[in-house]
């Protein structure tokens, strides 16, 4: 029994609330953030892509640990000189790198109005949940799948392919090797994806404890697609050996070059050969939302689940990356666990199971779900579609003005909106990877390289629902302007060279 205290401890006089004293100041200094960032959104053209960070800059990051509290508008300041003009750069229309979304002022105000709320999206029984499961519905009516499918919002496709390998293993294994490890058995199982799939894949592997020798990574035709050919034949060849292969990891956009694979041959195999179907459908799945790309996803349908970022080309801020499994009950096999503190209830707060939290490792989760939602039903999908669309049209136009100038030359075939390409120069690695610095330190653009066939490319991804044809043509005149530059200093350079190897001669 707890002995109750002699004396009343007495409490501070002053009340120790982060709330401000005056709201009227707090909400005139929020108006100003507010009016501020869609002024930085609404003319983002105006600003560079990107700019290096001063070192004074970075500096102002490395002060001591605040134990006195700093005045809000004083911290603003510090954002809006030393953060803002030093970001990523993907909310300009000029950011073709890697594959980043723009986001979209919309996404920004629901982001507020979710950290308002502040609500815990692990589980319980409130809207919010709801407006997740509102998510979940719509993602499954995009692929048709079935009521039973599950889906969670997680940070991005790394995360949702990481727990497709993990529903999948468990559905290989039983869910009793949740206790007792993958043992033997565990130790044969193999996975199968294409020497064009994201990294993350091997990773997952990994993380996963099966490592990623486990996972065979098969050729690809000259689009980039996974040879299914070469897959049947190394599945039989792994079986013959005693393996057991359970895992196939299709790619709806390659992240090099944007290569969809054939996902209905690859679904057939699967039901025949009985292995989990995983579709990294990162950025590509969402093209599903054009009707005029829907098609080459065919197949995606059959998938046993999907990975995908609404943070990409579903303009969402970030983070929103999503997983999507056809059997609801797989998924939680693989995750769901019972806790006398996570007691379900059939009323009150603890009321609503199945939780996210029975989806995946997170039990404590932000609402993700409502900027998708704001943005999903503010813009509708159509549009959505057909920003995706325009995407890609772009790319054709880019890959159409590279096949026209002979001083550059196309790398890959342009399947989606992805564009690879170098200028034509004698060193032409080492020129091309200065245009790329060189055109993210001028602002102008900001693509990123890749490496295909051993050669260094310029690699052009069109994601942002800003950019238009003015940026394409910006980056194509400022790559022929720098890959002149460049290959004029690098012929400079090699007469040098070989000028000082006859001199030592
Ligand atoms: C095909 C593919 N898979 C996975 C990923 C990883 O996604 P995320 O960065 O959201 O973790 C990417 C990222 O660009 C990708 O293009």
């Amino acid at each position: 029994m707890i002995e109750p205290r002699q004396e009343a401890q007495s409490l501070p006089e002053t009340s120790e609330t982060l709330d401000p004293q005056n709201w009227d100041e707090l909400r005139a200094q929020g108006h100003r953030m507010l009016d501020d960032m869609i002024d930085y959104i609404a003319t983002i053209r105006e600003r560079p892509v990107w700019q290096p960070i001063p070192d004074a800059v970075r500096a102002q990051f490395r002060e001591r640990l605040p134990r006195k509290s700093t005045d809000l508008a004083d911290v603003y300041r510090d954002f809006t000189d030393f953060v803002v003009p030093y970001a990523t750069g993907n909310v300009h229309p000029g950011f073709m790198g890697w594959v980043h979304g723009g986001g979209s002022a919309v996404g920004m105000l629901a982001e507020m109005l979710a950290a308002g709320l502040n609500a815990n999206l692990g589980g319980r029984d409130h809207m919010p949940i709801e407006v997740e499961r509102q998510i979940v519905a719509w993602t499954r009516q995009m692929f048709g799948f079935p009521e039973s499918a599950s889906g969670i919002f997680v940070t991005g496709t790394s995360m949702a392919n990481l727990m497709a390998v993990l529903v999948a293993r468990t559905s290989a294994l039983g869910k009793p090797s949740r206790q007792h490890g993958i043992g033997e058995e565990g130790a044969s199982l193999t996975a199968y994806t294409s020497k064009a799939a994201h990294g993350c894949i091997s990773k997952a592997m990994e993380i996963a404890g099966l490592g990623s020798d486990a996972l065979r990574c098969v050729a690809v035709d000259r689009a980039h697609r996974m040879d299914v050919a070469a897959l049947r034949a190394r599945i039989a060849r792994d079986r013959a050996a005693g393996l057991d292969p359970f895992l196939v990891v299709a790619s709806a956009g390659t992240v090099d070059i944007g290569a969809i694979d054939d996902l209905e041959a690859i679904a057939a195999l699967c039901r025949e050969e009985q292995l989990w179907f995983h579709v990294d459908g990162a950025f590509g799945a969402l093209a599903v939302l054009s009707p005029d790309l829907a098609p080459r996803l065919a197949g995606i349908e059959g998938a046993d689940s999907i990975a995908l970022d609404f943070h990409k080309w579903g303009q969402v801020p970030y983070d929103a990356g999503f997983l999507l499994v056809r059997e609801g009950e797989r998924h939680r096999d693989a995750f769901a666990a019972p806790a006398a503190y996570l007691r379900r209830e059939t009323r009150g707060l603890a009321a609503g199971s199945h939780w996210p939290c029975d989806y995946g490792p997170d039990l404590s989760r932000g609402f993700r779900a409502l900027k998708t939602w704001f943005t999903l039903k503010t813009f509708g999908t159509d549009r959505l579609g057909a920003v995706i669309a325009r995407c890609c049209a772009l790319a054709s136009h880019l890959e159409s003005r590279i096949l026209a100038e002979p001083r550059l030359e196309l790398l890959a075939p342009v399947g989606l909106n992805i564009v690879c390409f170098r200028y034509r120069s004698e060193d032409a690695d080492r020129v091309n990877g200065e245009i790329v610095v060189s055109l993210q330190e001028s602002g102008i653009a900001a693509p990123s390289t890749t490496i295909l066939d051993g050669k260094l490319a310029i690699r052009a991804a069109i994601v942002n629902h800003r950019t238009d044809v003015c940026d394409i043509e910006r980056l194509m005149s400022a790559v022929l302007e720098f890959g002149a530059r460049r290959s004029m200093a690098a012929d400079g350079e090699g007469r040098r060279i070989a000028l000082s190897r006859s001199a030592a001669v």
